[in-house]
C-alpha cells in the first residue's frame, strides 16, 4: 500500500519498538503505571495507546495513581477549568513524591502543545520528569528511555503533523472500541484552541481503518465509535479521496453490530451522509451536532460557516431520513459580545430543536485564539445566570423529548451494573440515551433487548424482552 509522506516511517516506528524492548530490560525501571485522562474521546483513546506502550515496556497497571511508580497525565486545554484541574493534580502528586522519591511523573496531551507551556513547565514545574505534546505521542517510547537515562526533566513539544499507524493499544472496554479516522482540525472556530494543539487535519487511509475495524470485529467488539474533530470532512488529501459517507457504507457492510461517530460539523453534513445513515443496518440512529449558538451574528463571529436556518435545515433532513433519531449538541453561552437578545436566540433554538441531551459551556478565553482578543468579554455573574437558564430549559424539554421512547423497543449495549442497584444494569440504547434495566454483571458487554417503561432523571428505564 502506497503511503503518503505524512505517515511516520517504518524505520521510526521500529526505533520505538526497540526503545520499548530496551526499557523492558532495564534493571531499574518503573514496575507499574497509571494514566490520568482529561478531555474528549480523542484523549481517552490516546491514553489507551499510552497504556499499550507502557505494557510493552513491561509495566503493569496500578489501580490508583498513589500506588503507581509512573504516573502520566494526559491533559486537555479546551477550557480554562480543564487546564487548572490538570495542573492542580500534577502539583498534588509532587507532595506524594516526598515520601516516594522514585515516583516518576509525566505530562502529555493538548495542554503541552499550548504556546509558552513548555517554558512554563521548565520553570514552574521542575519536578516533572517528562513532558511531550500530542505531536510526539508516537515517540513516547524513545522519550521515556531518554528520561529514564537522564532523569533531568525532559520537554519535547514540537513535531510534524503526522499519522502513526500500529501503535500498541490497551483498550479500556472489550465490547466497544474507539477507532480514529482522522486527526487535527482545520476549522479554526474563533473560540477554539483545538486546531492549535492538534495540528492540521489529516485522514487515515481507508485501508488502515478497515484493517483495524476487521481486527476489532474478530476480537468480538459489539460497537465501534469513529473519532475525528470533524468526521464529515474525512477524506481530504487522500491519494484516492473517499467521503465520510463512503467510508461509513464500507464499515456498515462489515456487520459489526453498532457503529457511531463523533464529532460532526453542521457545515459539512452532506445529504449523502444522511442517505448513508438512512440506508444502513448498523449505523446507530443518533447524531451529535454541535450548534454552539442560535444567533446568526454570533455564529458568524464564531467562524462556524452556517446560519441558524441552515442548521435547522440539517436537523429537519436528519429527522426526515432517520425518524426518531437521537440528537445531541454542544452550546457555548457568553461568547464575547453576546447580548441578552442573542442569548435568547440560543434558548429559542433549543426549544425548537428539542435535543435528547446538550453539553453546555460558559465561553472560556483561550490565549492565541481570535475570540480571546475580541471586545465585550462577558462578566462571570451574567454567564452563570445564562448557563443556568439554558440548563433549566434543556432539562425540562428533555423530560418531554425522552417520553417518545416510552413503550418502544430498544437494544442496549450493557456497560455494567447500575450505580444505584446491584440488580440493575445500564448502558446506551441505539439512540444514544442511557437506559437502566434489570440485569446482572454477567450482562456486561452484551446487547440486551428491552421495552422502555418510563423516563427517570433524564434517562430511560426498561424491562427486558425475550432475546430473539
Ligand atoms: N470538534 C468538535 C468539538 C471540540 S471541543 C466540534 O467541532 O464540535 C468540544 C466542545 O467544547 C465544543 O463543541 C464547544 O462547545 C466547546 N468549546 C470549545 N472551545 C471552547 C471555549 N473556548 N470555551 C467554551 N467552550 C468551548
Ligand atoms: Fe474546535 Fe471548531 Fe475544530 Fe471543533 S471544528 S475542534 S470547535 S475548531
Ligand atoms: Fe481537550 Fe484536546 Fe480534546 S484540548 S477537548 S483533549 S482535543
Amino acid at each position: 500500500m502506497e503511503r503518503t509522506a505524512i505517515h511516520v516511517s517504518s524505520e521510526e516506528m521500529a526505533r520505538q519498538r526497540a526503545a520499548m524492548a530496551e526499557i523492558r530490560d532495564l534493571p531499574q525501571r518503573p514496575e507499574s503505571y497509571h494514566v490520568v485522562t482529561y478531555g474528549c474521546q480523542m484523549n481517552a483513546h490516546d491514553s489507551e495507546k499510552l497504556a499499550g506502550m507502557l505494557e510493552e515496556m513491561g509495566m503493569r497497571p496500578a489501580p490508583t495513581r498513589e500506588e503507581a511508580d509512573f504516573v502520566i497525565f494526559n491533559t486537555c486545554c479546551v477550557r480554562d477549568n480543564a487546564e487548572r484541574r490538570a495542573l492542580g493534580n500534577v502539583t498534588w502528586l509532587k507532595e506524594v513524591r516526598k515520601t516516594r522519591p522514585n515516583l516518576m511523573i509525566a505530562v502529555c496531551g493538548c495542554m503541552i502543545q499550548e504556546p509558552g507551556m513548555a517554558e512554563k513547565i521548565l520553570k514552574q514545574y521542575r519536578f516533572i520528569d517528562l513532558a511531550f505534546g500530542t505531536a510526539n505521542l508516537h515517540r513516547f517510547p524513545e522519550l521515556m528511555l531518554e528520561a529514564l537515562n537522564s532523569r533531568a526533566g525532559l520537554v519535547r513539544v514540537t513535531g510534524e503533523d503526522v499519522i502513526a499507524e500500529d501503535l500498541p493499544v490497551r483498550r479500556v472496554r472489550q465490547d466497544a472500541a474507539y477507532l480514529t479516522i482522522m486527526y487535527g482540525c482545520d476549522n479554526f472556530c474563533s473560540f477554539c484552541i483545538v486546531p492549535y494543539v492538534r495540528g492540521r487535519e489529516r485522514s487515515r487511509e481507508p485501508s488502515d481503518i478497515l484493517r483495524e475495524a476487521e481486527a476489532l470485529q474478530k476480537s468480538g467488539v459489539q460497537e465501534i465509535m469513529l473519532l475525528g474533530q470533524n468526521v464529515n470532512s474525512y477524506g481530504k488529501g487522500l491519494a484516492q479521496p473517499v467521503s465520510f459517507a463512503g467510508l461509513l457504507r464500507e464499515l456498515d457492510g462489515m456487520g459489526i453490530p453498532r457503529i457511531r461517530f463523533m464529532t460532526s460539523h453542521p457545515k459539512d453534513l452532506s445529504d449523502d451522509l444522511i442517505e448513508a445513515m438512512a440506508g444502513s443496518r448498523h449505523i446507530l440512529p443518533q447524531f451529535h451536532l454541535p450548534v454552539q449558538s442560535g444567533n446568526d451574528e454570533i455564529l458568524r463571529r464564531m467562524n462556524r460557516h452556517y446560519t441558524r436556518d441552515q442548521y435547522l435545515d440539517r436537523v429537519a433532513a436528519l429527522r426526515r431520513a432517520v425518524p426518531g433519531i437521537g440528537l445531541s449538541t454542544d452550546i457555548i453561552v457568553s461568547f464575547p459580545g453576546e447580548t441578552e437578545a442573542q442569548f435568547e436566540d440560543t434558548l429559542s433554538l433549543v426549544e425548537q430543536v428539542r435535543y435528547d441531551s446538550a453539553f453546555t459551556f460558559i465561553y472560556s478565553p483561550r490565549t492565541g485564539t481570535r475570540a480571546a482578543a475580541m471586545e465585550g468579554q462577558i462578566p462571570e455573574e451574567v454567564s452563570k445566570e445564562r448557563i443556568q437558564r439554558l440548563i433549566a430549559l434543556q432539562e425540562g424539554l428533555q423530560q418531554e423529548t425522552l417520553r417518545r421512547f416510552v413503550g418502544q423497543e430498544e437494544e442496549v449495549l450493557v456497560e455494567g451494573l447500575s450505580r444505584r442497584s446491584d440488580r440493575a444494569v445500564s448502558g446506551k440504547g441505539r439512540h444514544g440515551v442511557s437506559v437502566t434495566l434489570p440485569g446482572t454483571a454477567s450482562d456486561t458487554g452484551t446487547i440486551v433487548r428491552c421495552r422502555i417503561t418510563k423516563v427517570k432523571n433524564n434517562t430511560l428505564m426498561g424491562e427486558r424482552l425475550e432475546q430473539s
